[in-house]
């Protein structure tokens, strides 16, 4: 059996095949990979008995959840109301000055991907931006390509 389709029986299997328990087994799926595979949501529609379609309603409403492979590092820039008005779209532009990504890519070495979020909740900072769990106001490039050179 492919390896990792037994992780995600094992997940499933962890939550009791519970179809109640969707949206909490395909954010550990999520958390594991980094994003959901075709096969991983014709997995969780098998064991849990729900339609192929209701999965991949719940996989594409939440964005949280992504179809495509991502990089184990994430950067989330904010581009809400007011980290729009503060400079977001110039912090994008540093953001790929220091990886060449642009939003919704990750890099050929799978290192980071680059996203865009609607508001982080601390406007006062803006922009704003998350490398993997560390809160970034207004960043410079420098500040960003200390990050990438660090992560591993
Ligand atoms: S709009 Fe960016 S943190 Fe709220």
């Amino acid at each position: 059996m492919d390896p990792k389709q037994n992780r995600v029986d094992l997940i499933i299997d962890k939550y009791g095949a519970n179809k109640e328990k969707l949206v909490q087994i395909l954010l550990d799926v999520q958390d594991e990979y980094r994003w959901l595979s075709k096969s991983t949501l014709e997995r969780c529609s098998k064991r849990l008995d729900v339609p192929l379609a209701y999965v991949y309603n719940v996989a594409t409403f939440y964005k949280h959840f992504s179809l495509v492979p991502k990089g184990r590092h994430s950067m989330h820039v904010c581009v809400g109301t007011a980290c729009h008005v503060r400079g977001a779209e110039r912090l994008i532009d540093r953001v790929g000055q220091a990886t060449g990504i642009k939003p919704g890519e990750t890099t050929a070495d799978d290192k980071f991907s680059l996203d865009t979020v609607n508001c982080l909740g601390c406007c006062a900072l803006g922009p704003v931006m998350v490398a993997d769990d560390e809160y970034l106001s207004n960043p410079t490039t420098k500040d960003i390509e200390r990050i990438v050179q660090e992560a591993e």
